[in-house]
């Protein structure tokens, strides 16, 4: 069972993380797609939110489940008995900026193996930071924002600056 599994925060999911999901999971027997519980960052959206959102993202994929995940991701690598971590590139700052988790991850568990996918080069722009602002500015998300789930995330935001 060739299982891998894509983390992030997914806050919020983009099309760019849709790329990697339908490429990833013709690759994969099985693709977990496991979403930050905790950490540094503080969500702008609910962990249920963020779940919810994927949920429809994924539902066209019958090999891809939506997890969450807490603590160190080395662990839940293990829990899962997965294959490999997946994580995308869309140019060498994230390759900088993945490199060391890689080496850490490798570092708590000798088996938890990342690969990678490069963004295809039309999503290669598109960050959850700058749907985030878009969103708070109340302009139009859907060319970076899965179809499936834009009516959800803008009365999430329009119901956030009081105007619903
Ligand atoms: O989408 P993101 O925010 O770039 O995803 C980052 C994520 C969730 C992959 C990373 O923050 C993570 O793995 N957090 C779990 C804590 C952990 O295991 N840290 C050790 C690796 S440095």
């Amino acid at each position: 069972m060739f299982r891998l599994i894509y983390p992030g925060s997914f806050d919020p999911p983009h099309k760019g993380h849709l790329d990697l999901i339908a490429r990833a999971s013709v690759l994969a027997d099985e693709l977990i797609v496991a979403v930050l519980q905790n950490g540094d960052k503080a969500g702008q959206l609910s962990l249920e939110m963020r779940c919810k959102l994927l949920k429809q993202v994924c539902a066209g994929f019958d090999n891809v489940r939506v997890r969450t995940f807490r603590g160190a991701l080395a662990d839940f690598f293990s829990e899962e008995k997965a294959t490999a971590l997946l994580r995308g590139l869309r140019s060498a700052d994230d390759f900088g900026y993945e490199l060391p988790m890689t080496v850490v991850n490798r570092g708590l568990k000798a088996d938890c193996e990342t690969l990678f996918l490069a963004a295809s080069p039309e999503y290669s722009y598109i960050s959850s930071s700058l749907v985030r602002e878009l969103l708070r500015l109340q302009k139009d998300v859907s060319p970076y924002v899965p179809e499936c789930i834009v009516p959800e995330l803008e009365d999430l935001y329009q119901e956030q600056a009081g105007k619903k």
